[in-house]
């Protein structure tokens, strides 16, 4: 058994090199130093400078595959980060305000119901008509074996603007629109090293929102050169998987309006449309941070009263 093993583990050493040689050797499109952009997992943040790194070799013509997104996000202050972070209630609100007016035109958030929103600062009453605002198509037919619509209750979840994906698609140029409820968490950029080390220490985990921010604020950019854009997507080097998505730029100035006096701006529509995609995606994330500290508090407590009577114990033993 441990001969196998050993084997086993011999062949992994030998293999595994010889496996991520052949992954990065430009046989099959020969020239270009610098081909090789950004697949080597330590190389990952700078060469996602892509598009200019990649211009080297013979003349310039050779254009690797840039590393995406193009440009990271930048990171926010958001009042729900680090370990007594909270909810600011009204930029929940607010950002609701922009999922129902502008987004929910094109995504679903399947997974939300309407009393969710009590959690946002809003009274039974508020929910209610909330909810009665949507006409809902109720789970169970009528006494004649219809299907019927009525008037949405709190335990509804959000209707979707579209009956499947396949029609969201068909109806917005081939790409559907992703569900929003779990986004927030669904997307976050790699750090690399080291600054995932750092992470760690600073309780960073706000990938997921300012991901969506810089989405949202990165459009209108000029393409840079040797890219092309297809008919029906739009530059956005903010987007985790090309240069370009299928989703034009949602947000203008003045499009929602505020009436607690915030400014009406895509940068402020924009923070608060991803706070709320957060909460919405993890919405004990302040509870689970306050428990979180109170128990590491305990532990500590309770290993230095460990400590303490270990020595009460073995006190009498000579070494
Ligand atoms: C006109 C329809 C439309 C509107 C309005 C719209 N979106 Fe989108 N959105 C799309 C489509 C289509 C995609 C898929 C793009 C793709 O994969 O190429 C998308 C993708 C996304 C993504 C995923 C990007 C990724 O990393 O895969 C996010 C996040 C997003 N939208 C957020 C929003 C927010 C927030 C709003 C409201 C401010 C909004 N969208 C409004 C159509 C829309």
């Amino acid at each position: 058994m441990k001969r196998l093993l050993s084997v086993l583990l011999t062949a992994g050493v030998l293999v595994a090199p010889t496996l991520a040689m052949a992954q990065h050797n430009p046989a099959a499109a020969p020239a270009a130093e610098g081909q090789i952009v950004g697949d080597a997992p330590g190389a990952a943040p700078d060469s996602a400078k892509g598009a200019e790194a990649s211009t080297s070799g013979s003349g310039g013509e050779a254009h690797a595959t840039p590393h995406y997104p193009l440009e990271k996000p930048s990171e926010l202050d958001w009042t729900f980060a680090g370990p007594f972070g909270h909810w600011d209630l009204g930029q929940l609100q607010r950002g609701l305000k922009v999922y129902k007016e502008v987004c929910s035109t094109c995504h679903s958030m399947n997974l939300v119901s309407f009393r969710d929103f009590g959690a946002l600062g809003y009274s039974d009453a508020q929910v209610r008509a909330l909810a009665a605002e949507y006409q809902i198509t109720d789970p169970s037919p009528n006494a004649s074996g219809e299907m019927f619509q009525r008037p949405g209750i709190p335990s509804d979840r959000l209707p979707s603007p579209y009956p499947n994906p396949e029609a969201a698609a068909a109806a917005l140029g081939g790409a559907h629109p992703p569900d929003l409820s779990l986004l927030a968490k669904a997307r976050s950029i790699e750090r690399g090293f080291p600054t995932f080390v750092f992470d760690i220490f600073t309780q960073y985990a706000e990938g997921g929102p300012d991901y969506i921010h810089n989405l949202l604020t990165s459009y209108g950019e000029p393409v840079p050169e040797h890219f092309v854009v297809q008919p029906g997507t739009y530059y956005n080097p903010a987007f985790v998987s090309s240069f370009a998505l299928a989703m034009p730029a949602p947000l203008s100035d003045g499009a929602v309006t505020y009436d607690d006096g915030a400014p009406q701006t895509v940068e402020q529509y924009s923070r608060d449309v991803s706070a709320f995609l957060m909460w919405a995606a993890e919405p004990h994330l302040v509870e689970r941070k306050a428990t979180g500290f109170v128990v590491m508090i305990f532990l500590i407590g309770f290993a230095i009263m460990l400590y303490l009577v270990k020595n009460r114990v073995w006190a009498d033993t000579p070494h």
